[in-house]
């Protein structure tokens, strides 16, 4: 079957777990783990679930159909999973409660013989290349009442039309391309999400249009290396239906900013080696996308990187920060830093730290190395002590978290353009909304401003967020 006719054949099993559910006030949850391509597949996976009569609650508990996405970057997340499913065994005893669980970690044979050896009470096991498959895996699972296991280890093709219930109204998620062929050596994202494959421009424009028409005023573009997007078929002349002239992932920023109504454009996450001089053109041309940009690090030692498997060197990702910085006004830039990769010594380590001071980050999401099995980094020798990475990455949260001080410190006094995203959770009283440098702003306002992009005074700052009063512009 071609990916068109499997959606169909999927729609067919939606009608007829729909007929079994009618009536039945069936309810679904979902525990999402890992990054934003994830929860964009949870929101798929809802809208699959959605369609076949299925309602959402909150608490994995009640539900009768319980769905884990997973993630395998790092190892706390399968601590996560297995003390869950042992929460859940009583509970599945008592209730029958369908348990499924999916994405990346299902993709890892280890993992899915442990759960089939110590938790055989899960109904359901699919993988990152059939998500699509939940309807028939989950009739079959009700009908057959046999266990299933859809994992495949081919790369998926890309499957376009699958319903989807997103989180916000506003705020949007897009996949752009799935995969990633870069191979860092610490990374376990290639071998469970194979390799790159881009979608159709046609298919992503159209996609953000329809989110524009229904009131969604910020996209998320995502992919593992958004800026190889349709590498592949530029470099290997492999013919692909172009669309409004879209052939790379600058052409693409370009495309998406022309759409009326759409206010905010981001991405993540592209890769330095990557970054070339027409997206930089692009970011800066565009007055949509936001002009702070993910850019990971992973690490400041040049032969770490190379140990890495990188491709790039510290002064490299130096001079391109300078060029960014250079060419884009009001740049910002946050990124990804992993510390106690093997190898890393202290003045490696140096290295980081200093990278970091040298480029004054507004963010930075930091890591602790985690072996991860069939990677070259957890084959290599002088893996670092435990007590090291924490010491180490102690010292560079201290140092992050003095840098967002002082950061945050400079915004006080300016007015910031910000889109106002809702209530504040913790005081119901106020609204909050995000600058382009994707800051937290907390105002006092009235709820009329929610979906709005306001101008605002910075007036006091609290590390994790600021406080501002709406302005003229
Ligand atoms: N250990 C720790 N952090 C990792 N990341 C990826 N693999 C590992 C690993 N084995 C981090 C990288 C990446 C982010 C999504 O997760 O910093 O950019
Ligand atoms: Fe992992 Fe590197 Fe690919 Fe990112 S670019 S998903 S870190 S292998």
């Amino acid at each position: 079957m071609n990916p068109k006719q499997e959606i169909e054949n999927q729609k067919q099993f939606i009608q007829k777990v729909k007929e079994i559910n009618q009536g039945k006030n069936k309810t679904y949850a979902i525990f999402t783990m890992g990054c934003q391509l994830n929860e964009n597949d949870s929101e798929k996976m809802s809208g699959m679930l959605e369609e076949m009569g299925y309602d959402k609650v909150e608490d994995l508990k009640e539900a009768d159909v319980v769905v884990f996405n997973t993630c395998c970057v790092r190892e706390n997340a399968e601590d996560k999973l297995f003390g869950k499913l042992g929460e859940l065994k009583k509970i599945k005893e008592e209730k029958g409660t369908i348990i499924a669980i999916g994405g990346c970690m299902m993709q890892e044979k280890h993992i899915t013989d442990k759960i089939k050896e110590s938790y055989p009470f899960v109904d359901l096991l699919f993988g990152t290349h059939t998500l699509h498959k939940i309807p028939q895996d989950l009739y079959e699972v009700i009908v057959q009442k046999q266990k299933q296991e859809d994992i495949m280890d081919i790369d998926g093709k890309v499957y376009e039309g699958l319903p989807i219930k997103r989180e916000s109204e506003l705020k949007a998620s897009v996949t752009i391309m799935n995969g990633c062929n870069n191979f860092c050596s610490y990374c376990i994202v290639p071998y469970v999400r194979g390799r790159e494959r881009s979608r159709h421009p046609k298919d992503i424009i159209q996609e953000v249009e329809a989110l524009a028409k229904k009131g969604y005023k910020e996209i998320t573009l995502l992919g593992q290396n958004v800026n190889s997007y349709l590498r592949e078929e530029r470099e290997k002349h492999i013919p692909f239906e172009t669309y409004q002239n879209v052939n790379s992932f600058a052409t693409l920023l370009r495309a998406i900013n022309k759409i009326d109504g759409i206010e905010r454009i981001r991405f993540v996450s592209p890769h330095p080696k990557d970054f070339t001089e027409d997206v930089i053109e692009a970011i800066r041309e565009c007055d949509k996308v936001c002009k702070l940009i993910h850019l990971p690090l992973q690490a400041g030692s040049t032969s770490v990187l190379k140990q890495m498997n990188r491709k790039y060197t510290k002064e490299q990702y130096l001079e391109l920060v300078e060029k960014m910085k250079a060419t884009i006004p009001h740049l910002t830039l946050s990124t990804d830093i992993i510390v106690g990769f093997p190898g890393e010594t202290e003045e490696d380590f140096e290295e980081t730290l200093d990278v970091v001071k040298k480029v004054g980050y507004e963010q930075v999401y930091m890591f602790i190395y985690s072996r991860r099995v069939g990677t070259p980094g957890d084959k290599m020798e002088h893996q670092i002590p435990e007590e090291i990475k924490h010491e180490r990455f102690n010292r560079l949260k201290e140092l992050v978290e003095r840098n967002i001080y002082e950061t945050n410190e400079t915004y006080i006094g300016t007015k910031q353009r910000i889109l106002v995203e809702g209530k504040s959770k913790t005081n119901a009283q106020m609204l909050t909304g995000r600058t382009d440098s994707n800051k937290v702003v907390v105002l006092e306002g009235n709820d009329e401003w929610i979906g709005q992009m306001l101008t605002v005074e910075i007036t006091s700052q609290h590390m994790w967020y600021l406080k501002g009063e709406k302005v003229e512009k």
